[in-house]
């Protein structure tokens, strides 16, 4: 029941969303606050509205800073390398240090493999193919020794693909899943979350001592730690996650060539250093995929974050922005058609690209002084609904549970080859 009503108001707050003046024809929409749940909350001061809608600022990261929070403190992310050149930058306040990418950088790529002969990539589905040619290529490009060797199981439909790409059997770019693994000294298991729950004592069995095993997000690590278990103590455990999906790691990284800056930027953990290369393995890695910005982040932050924000944001509240505005556009007498075009506008339109480029207070500043005292009161009635909301979302996350369906869902639909 509760669950409900906080979904309801959830909605009614979203259902409220004003347009700014500009975007569309159907602008002014009055709001429609019924909720029980928002009610035992006070109205959120006008002046919090403006803190809480900065600039970049998302409301509810805002909020979840000021209320007490179950994400545990930050610990120090600061990192040493020999190889690249960190930079401290200063976000919101914190202080950050980060790598900036670059093609000139590839010549350094041998330094950052040190001991490196070969990169196994292990799986060819969205982010394999991009990681695998970008290394390939700036490699290469540095005139490096270095082999990337593509890994698929037996029977793979996705060896035609990488052959197609450049890698064969024939000059030992292409193998088997296991050999590949055992004959890599950095291995890049990309094959999906799930299958790499299921395979992960294969993995760690055929690794090589001292070898070192590099993730792209932290989801083995949190499948892991719901069993007790954690990595061999024999290997080092990097990830380095490219904050976008492998057709844009390698279309941005191609971009790169010809523009100057172009790319997807990473975020690189070091979870294991077994012998002290780890850091500037995981930097070379980032740098070699075309990463312009390269910030450090734990395995176990990357994991929560980005399943929490997938949850939440990507996935949750644009369904929940989406179906809510549809529907109180036909409600309020509108055609599907237009309806849909209009739901769409909001999304991929002015509102949204406001919100990305000048932060969400510009859009409240950008409204009448009628549309401002709506959006305060929407603002008001969706903020603490939403705020639970999202908290459940990240308990889920926390606590194991949302990996657990993800390993679940994963079995229900694995593949037999
Ligand atoms: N998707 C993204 O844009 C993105 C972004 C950032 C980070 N990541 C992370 O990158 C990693 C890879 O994700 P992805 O989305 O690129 O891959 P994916 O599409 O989830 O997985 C595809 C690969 O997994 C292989 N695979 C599936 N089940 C297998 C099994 N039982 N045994 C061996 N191989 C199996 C597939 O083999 P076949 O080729 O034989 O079918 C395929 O090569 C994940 O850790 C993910 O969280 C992904």
């Amino acid at each position: 029941m509760a669950a409900t009503t906080t979904t309801t108001s959830f909605k009614a707050a979203l259902l409220s969303t004003p347009s700014i003046s500009s975007s569309t024809k159907s602008t002014v929409l009055k709001p429609r606050f019924t909720s029980s749940s928002s009610s035992r909350y006070s109205p959120i001061p006008k002046s919090l509205i403006a803190h809480h809608v900065s600039t970049k600022t998302n409301a509810i990261v805002a909020k979840m800073g000021t209320v007490p929070s179950p994400v545990s403190e930050t610990t120090s992310l600061d990192f040493h390398t020999s190889v690249f050149q960190k930079e401290k930058i200063s976000l919101a306040g914190h202080e950050e240090y980060i790598v900036r990418g670059g093609q000139h950088l590839f010549p350094l790529l041998d330094d950052a493999f040190e001991g490196i002969k070969q990169i196994g990539v292990i799986g060819w589905g969205s982010q394999g193919p991009a990681q695998a040619q970008n290394l390939r290529d700036s490699l290469a490009e540095a005139k490096s020794d270095v082999v990337v060797k593509i890994g698929l199981r037996k029977g793979s439909r996705s060896f035609a693909e990488a052959r197609a790409a450049g890698f064969t059997e024939e000059n030992g770019t292409l193998g088997d899943i296991w050999e590949t693994v055992a004959g890599s000294d950095l291995v890049l298991l990309l094959i999906s979350d799930s299958a790499q729950a299921d395979n992960y004592e294969k993995v760690f069995s055929h690794m090589k001592p001292n070898s070192i095993l590099g993730l792209s997000h932290g989801f083995l690590l949190g499948h892991l730690q719901s069993l007790g278990l954690d990595f061999p103590k024999n290997i080092s455990v990097i990830a380095v996650c490219p904050k976008g999906m492998g057709p844009s790691v390698r279309r941005l990284y191609v971009q790169g060539k010809e523009i100057n800056g172009a790319g997807i930027n990473a975020s690189f953990a070091v979870h294991q250093d077994v012998d002290g290369r780890a850091t500037d393995v995981a930097l070379g890695w980032s740098v070699a995929l075309g990463s312009p910005f390269t910030f450090a982040t734990t395995l176990e932050q990357e994991y929560k974050s980005d399943i929490f924000g997938e949850r939440g944001i990507l996935l949750g509240a644009v369904h929940g922005v989406v179906e809510c505005l549809f529907r109180r556009y036909v409600e309020d007498g509108m055609s599907e058609e237009l309806a849909y075009k209009n739901t769409v506008e909001c999304i991929t339109g002015i509102v949204s690209k406001t919100i990305s480029t000048k932060g969400m207070l510009a859009v409240y500043n950008s409204l009448s002084e009628e549309g401002k005292k709506r959006f305060e009161a929407a603002y008001s009635a969706s903020y603490y609904p939403c705020m639970e909301i999202l908290y459940e979302c990240y308990e889920d996350v926390a606590s194991g549970s949302e990996i657990c369906s993800v390993v679940l869902a994963g079995r229900r639909f694995y593949v037999c080859l």
